[in-house]
């Protein structure tokens, strides 16, 4: 499974990018905003932290103004990943746009269909907002799972993106449903590693080798 950040804190990302387990970065203009940064500025900035794709989303909600946005977006830099919302006219610029060769990351997805009309327009990557539906008492798994179905059936490429992760265990879940990759902010990625019997263990084995003198 692949692990994407979903921040827009440069700080952050290089950290992360550090360990190692960093394969992109999605960004939204909340995040954007977040950071106070200029917008091209930050995501040319987030480009050079990784290798992988960098999500960066369009404002237009028109099709003639996203495919333009869009472009802007791509020449950013090689590994950007334009973010179209999930309407008509986002689906009609995420054909346009995979057709020249610019990846695009469908968001907003809150179903099966519309994950079916996302990788029908061509889109590298579908975001299903998995807290989002948890937030209305609708289980964001098994939109995952529906998503995993149906593109296994029909061998689309799109790779769903398990977004709005909020939990440890929606990573869990998400991975155990079959998802291409999930994309968290910073505190849910490093929470992964914590386990009260890794700190208690590892507590017991340092107290051990200093008992016991030992130096490596
Ligand atoms: O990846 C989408 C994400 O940024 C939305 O998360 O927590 O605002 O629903 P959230």
């Amino acid at each position: 499974m692949k692990f994407f950040v979903d921040t827009a804190d440069t700080r952050d990302i290089a950290d992360l990018a550090a360990t190692g387990l960093v394969d992109g970065v999605t960004t939204n203009p909340s995040l954007i905003a977040k950071s106070g940064r200029d917008f091209a500025e930050v995501i040319k900035e987030i480009c050079a932290l990784t290798d992988g794709p960098v999500s960066a989303e369009v404002v237009a909600t028109d099709y003639e103004g996203m495919v333009s946005e869009g472009r802007t977006l791509a020449k950013i830099a090689e590994n950007v990943c334009v973010k179209l919302p999930l309407t008509m006219e986002g689906l009609r610029a995420c054909r346009t746009l995979s057709d020249e060769g610019t990846p695009v990351n469908v968001t907003l997805c809150f179903s099966a269909n519309q994950a079916l009309l996302a990788a029908k327009a061509g889109a590298a990557f579908i975001s299903p907002f998995i807290g989002r539906l948890d937030d209305i008492h609708i289980d964001g798994m098994e939109l995952i799972e529906e998503i995993r179905l149906i593109y296994d059936n029909y061998g689309f490429e799109t790779e769903i993106l398990a977004a709005s992760i909020r939990t440890a265990n929606h990573v869990k879940q998400s991975a155990l449903a079959g998802a291409d990759v999930m994309t968290a902010p910073p505190a849910v990625i490093r929470g992964l590693a914590n386990h009260p019997l890794t700190d208690k263990g590892l507590a017991a084995f340092l107290a051990d080798a200093e008992k016991a003198g030992i130096k490596v």
